[in-house]
């Protein structure tokens, strides 16, 4: 359990770029003790997936994260926000799990989201519009945020007029995953954020239920309705659904536009051949992707790549360093459009990989390719940052972008 010398998984300079310390981390300790977050980093893909499959490590870990982040008390605020979280099919195990799984992947497949396909393409169009009379946006606020706003809220049929509140939300709800920046102003904002977002969605499931749709939270209310065990279930599903699939979707769509401005060479292949649009999706998501790991609680002693695990103390598995391990990908750290295969675990591994996957794919493609039709990019003057002092959330804060007036 000895430090490796110089690594610190907090500072700034690390969330600008965690590649080099994964790196050591893989070289010199795959499965290591990081005092600050007291849990282990796992950087190789064969623990991460020892993981997965392992029954001593546990996705029913809702309090025990949440009371790591301060954010569990004994008052009314911290209760509720706890039992909404832990009922998310994110913080379950099987059988719960596999049963919560079926009423959230039931027509969110990917043939039912490849029907969305042309409304994500006519959101894209909304969203350059302004860019294109201008010449210059902002790729993240300008153009990603309301792409991946209005998609999730046209899935799920949410008011237009309320939308810019969800945005506000699922941005709130993340600000407390950062180790460094943690404080009790933030921790009572998440919670009334938390608390507010799910009675909003409490009151649009009793008005939906009345008039039904045909929009996600009316299906999880045909399938709570229609089952007793998913009772309260389409509130706390549509809550977990709309929150996860905004910021996420946002970041990436940023990062893949960032990756193919910084290898303009790769850009260029692009352009000559956009039957490589696919390719570059799964090449950013691999190395610049939005979610750097996943977590799970160990609950029964155990052993991981030749380490002791004890039980009660979390993992977290580097999804992001997974994805530039080079027993897995040659030569991980080039960026190239046309790697294949490439099996890149940004999603997750097993039974609780992404359900947004699909969704993430079209609206990241849908957005390449509208840009792709601006004859040229230019990075406007001023310089991208990365944000986050969290796994949940990398991308960077702004990216200007300067291109040809249609
Ligand atoms: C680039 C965008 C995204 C990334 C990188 C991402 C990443 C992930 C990862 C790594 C997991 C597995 C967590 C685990 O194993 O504990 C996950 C689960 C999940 N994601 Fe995403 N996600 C993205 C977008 C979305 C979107 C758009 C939605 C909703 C429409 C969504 C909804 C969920 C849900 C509900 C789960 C929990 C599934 C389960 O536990 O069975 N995600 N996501």
């Amino acid at each position: 359990m000895s430090a490796v010398a110089g690594i610190d998984l907090t500072s700034e300079s690390f969330f600008a770029n965690p590649f080099p310390t994964f790196e050591r981390l893989r070289n010199e300790a795959p499965v290591y003790f990081f005092e600050p977050y007291q849990g282990f980093i796992l950087t190789r893909g064969a623990e991460i997936e020892a993981l997965t499959k392992s029954p001593h490590f546990s996705s029913r870990r809702a309090r025990e994260l949440l009371g790591g982040m301060g954010l569990v008390g004994e008052d009314a605020a911290s209760k509720d926000m706890l039992a909404a979280w832990s009922g998310m099919v994110f913080f379950q195990d099987p059988p719960r799990h596999t049963l919560l799984r079926q009423m959230v992947m039931k027509g969110f497949t990917p043939a039912a989201l490849e029907r969305f396909r042309p409304q994500v393409a006519a959101l894209v169009e909304r969203a350059l519009e302004k860019g294109r009379r201008e010449g210059e946006m902002d790729v993240l606020s300008d153009f990603a945020e309301p792409i991946a706003i209005n998609a999730i809220a046209e899935l799920f049929a949410l008011p237009e007029a309320d939308r810019p509140r969800f945005m506000r939300w699922a941005k709130d709800l993340l600000k407390p995953s950062g180790v460094a920046v943690n404080t009790d102003d933030i921790r009572a904002s998440v919670r009334r954020t938390s608390n507010d977002m799910v009675g909003y969605l409490r009151n649009l499931v009793a008005e939906r239920r009345a008039a039904p749709g045909d929009d996600f939270v009316s299906q999880f209310i045909a399938a709570e309705d229609g089952d007793p065990r998913l009772a309260g279930e389409a509130v706390i599903q549509s809550f977990q659904m709309i929150g996860a699939g905004f910021v996420t979707s946002t970041n990436q769509i940023t990062n893949t536009v960032l990756a193919l401005m910084k290898h303009p060479e790769q850009l260029s292949q692009l352009r000559a051949d956009p039957g490589l649009i696919r390719g570059a999706i799964e090449e950013s998501l691999r190395h610049e992707p939005a979610v750097l790991s996943i977590n799970r609680l160990c609950v029964e002693d155990t052993e991981l790549g030749g380490t002791r695990i004890p039980k009660g103390v979390f993992v977290h598995a580097m999804t992001a360093s997974a994805n530039r391990d080079p027993a897995v990908f040659p030569d991980p750290d080039r960026f190239d459009i046309a790697r294949w295969p490439n099996r890149q675990v940004t999603f997750g591994v097993g039974a609780h990989y992404c359900p947004g996957a699909s969704l993430v794919r079209i609206e990241v493609e849908e957005a390449l390719r509208a840009l792709l039709t601006l004859p040229r990019w230019e990075l406007a003057g001023r310089p991208y940052n990365y944000q986050g002092s969290n796994f949940q959330d990398r991308g960077p804060t702004s990216l200007h972008l300067r291109f040809p007036k249609a």
